[in-house]
């Protein structure tokens, strides 16, 4: 039994673009892996249980919840945290000024869980319905901007981002 609680798996991660080899518990979560041995805070604890987003980081270009995702089943994937959706300077990307001008947050904490299913929705649709992005949203809680704002600054991004593409 002993000996059971102490085995550790190896597993290799890009995260936000650099190569990570680490030694860890089968059963540590990815949302802990991120937050306390990397240090890649901006990933939020929140419910723990799959439900509010505040987790959320991509994984091969997917949203995934790291609270409910066993990093030991992980190697050799790329992820990204919000700390990658800045460039190494920090200037933000345009789906992050479009938040950040049109007033998309205010705590913040649900902050990953709405620029990566953003992102995720825009990926697919670049140019949204307010009810495809309520849908697309629908994956994270915030308990403070009552919606509105977010769904401005979806439709916002859409066009931040469609302008830097052209
Ligand atoms: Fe992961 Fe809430 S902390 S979904
Ligand atoms: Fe506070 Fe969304 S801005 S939870």
């Amino acid at each position: 039994m002993e000996d059971l609680l102490e085995d550790t798996v190896l597993i290799q991660l890009r995260i936000n673009g650099k190569y990570h080899e680490l030694e860890i518990s089968p059963s540590v979560s990815l949302l802990d892996l991120l937050r306390d041995e990397l240090n890649f805070k901006g990933t939020h604890m929140g419910c723990m249980t799959g439900h509010c987003g505040a987790c959320t980081v991509m994984i091969n270009g997917k949203t995934a919840k790291s609270c409910i995702t066993l990093a030991s089943t992980l190697s050799n994937v790329d992820i990204t945290t919000i700390e990658g959706l800045s460039d190494e300077e920090g200037n933000l990307s345009p789906l992050q000024e479009s938040f950040w001008n049109t007033a998309g947050f205010q705590c913040g904490y649900c902050a990953p869980g709405m620029l990566f299913l953003t992102k995720e929705l825009l990926e697919d649709n670049p140019n949204p319905t307010d009810d495809e992005i309520k849908t697309a949203l629908e994956g994270t809680l915030c308990r403070c901007t009552g919606y509105q704002s977010l769904i401005r600054a979806v439709k916002d991004a859409a066009e931040n981002i469609s302008a830097s593409k052209s």
